[in-house]
């Protein structure tokens, strides 16, 4: 029943257009697929807003089979054109605006981009695709992977099990509920048109090149700026972390091996409340870094308001991932979190410029005097 993503019947080179490449987990997705596939060619598409960052995909610039091109997936023209000159069979749509506070501070960009910008590109695959004569290609050789999150389900109690693929939509975000919009949109263009799509529901992912906003990130730059780590409301909500190269893995899988008109969840099966979740990364950071501010790093936890309409808990069941296509998480949160504070450890030069600018507007306005 398993099978890797090298069997015969799908190999040979592919050609992707990547949108949202620049971003944190399409940039870990593009470093994924250039080692793993060196014959495919890889299109990035990316509008570089505040989130975006070439110089996550800098080691790649220059190589043959790699192209960035900067650009918005609004751009119907563009779109259009990059589909047929680079002959793309594979699309694997990140592109998103993807952070909950700022859709709580704003939410106009989330619908533009998330739903409108979906809906764009959707209309230009389906032209392209419908006209595209690639008949010698194998049905599996096409792809549109749409990216979305376990948000789309709500919010679970304590004890409710986990997120399954038929748990009903319940999105209490302006981010979620853009993400479900964009959803419904990929799944019908399947049921309508017969688009090769795909939709994955990943839970909380973590690891190198996470832009600073996010917790994770967050509390390993704090601690090392010696500023406070924001807990938010009583810090006892829980997520299912995912360390970002088991998610890009479980994205390969899923493009070569996912039946098409289907969604698949993807987890960590690393259920972990905030507050324990910063202990671990402060002892880490009091363990591995060698000059900190402040030290114990925990000393810098500082309780602040809760987020509006915070979700409680987040789990993924993702037995079918697992079951059909012998896909599973490999990383424990300890070891993910060890690798990734060694990663901001090593890269300041990476973050330290994203601190000032519009993040900084952001911060103050979201996190005022702290
Ligand atoms: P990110 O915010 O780090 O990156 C988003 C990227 O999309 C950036 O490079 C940005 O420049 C680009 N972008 C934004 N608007 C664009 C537009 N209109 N046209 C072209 N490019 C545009 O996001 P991420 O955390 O890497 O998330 C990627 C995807 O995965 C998103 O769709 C998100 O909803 C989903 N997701 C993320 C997580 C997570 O934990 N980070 C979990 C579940 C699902
Ligand atoms: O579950 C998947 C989702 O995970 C993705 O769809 C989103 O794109 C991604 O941003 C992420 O959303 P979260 O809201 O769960 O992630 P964030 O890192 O913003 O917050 C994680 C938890 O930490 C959440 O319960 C809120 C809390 N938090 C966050 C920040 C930024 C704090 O307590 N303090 C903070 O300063």
């Amino acid at each position: 029943m398993t099978s890797t993503p090298s069997s015969p019947q799908v190999r040979g080179p592919r050609r992707l257009l990547v949108t949202g490449g620049a971003g944190f987990i399409g940039s870990n997705f593009v470093h994924h697929w250039a080692k793993t596939y060196p014959q495919d060619r890889i299109v990035v598409l990316d509008a570089l807003t505040y989130a975006g960052n070439r110089k996550s995909l800098a080691d790649l610039e220059g190589s043959e089979n790699f192209r960035f091109v900067e650009g918005n997936i609004g751009d119907r023209p563009l779109l259009d054109e990059l589909l047929a000159t680079e002959a793309i069979n594979t699309v694997a749509h990140f592109a998103a605006e993807s952070h909950v506070d700022r859709s709580i501070l704003a939410p106009d960009a989330f619908i533009q981009t998330n739903i409108v910008g979906t809906f764009t590109l959707l209309e230009a695959f389906r032209h392209y695709w419908q006209q595209a004569d690639f008949s010698e290609l194998p049905p599996k050789k096409w792809a549109f992977l749409h990216i979305s999150t376990d948000e789309v389900y709500g919010s679970l109690g304590d004890h409710d099990p986990a997120f399954a693929e038929t748990t009903p939509y319940a999105p209490n975000s302006p981010y979620s509920a853009s993400k479900a919009a964009s959803d419904h949109l990929v799944r019908a263009y399947y049921h309508t048109y017969g688009i090769p799509i795909l939709i994955s529901h990943c839970s909380n992912n973590y690891g190198p090149y996470q832009f600073p906003e996010k917790l994770i990130p967050l509390t390993c730059i704090n601690i090392l700026m010696g500023k406070p780590i924001p807990v938010y409301g009583d810090g006892k909500h829980i997520r299912d972390w995912l360390y970002v190269r088991d998610h890009c893995r479980a994205l390969d899988v899923l493009i070569h091996k996912g039946n098409r008109g289907q969604r698949y969840n993807i987890g960590g099966n690393n259920e972990v409340r905030n507050i324990e979740l910063v202990h671990i990364i402060c002892q880490l950071m009091d363990d591995l870094a060698v000059d900190l501010p402040t030290r114990p790093a925990r000393d810098l936890i500082t309780y602040v308001d809760d987020r509006l309409g915070h979700d409680r808990r987040y789990a993924i069941n993702a037995r079918k991932m697992s079951i059909h296509l012998g896909w599973n998480p490999s990383t424990g949160i300890e070891e993910g979190l060890r690798e990734t504070v060694r990663w901001y450890l090593d890269h300041r030069d990476w973050w330290e410029p994203l601190l000032t600018g519009e993040y900084h507007q952001f911060y103050q306005k979201m996190y005022g005097v702290v």
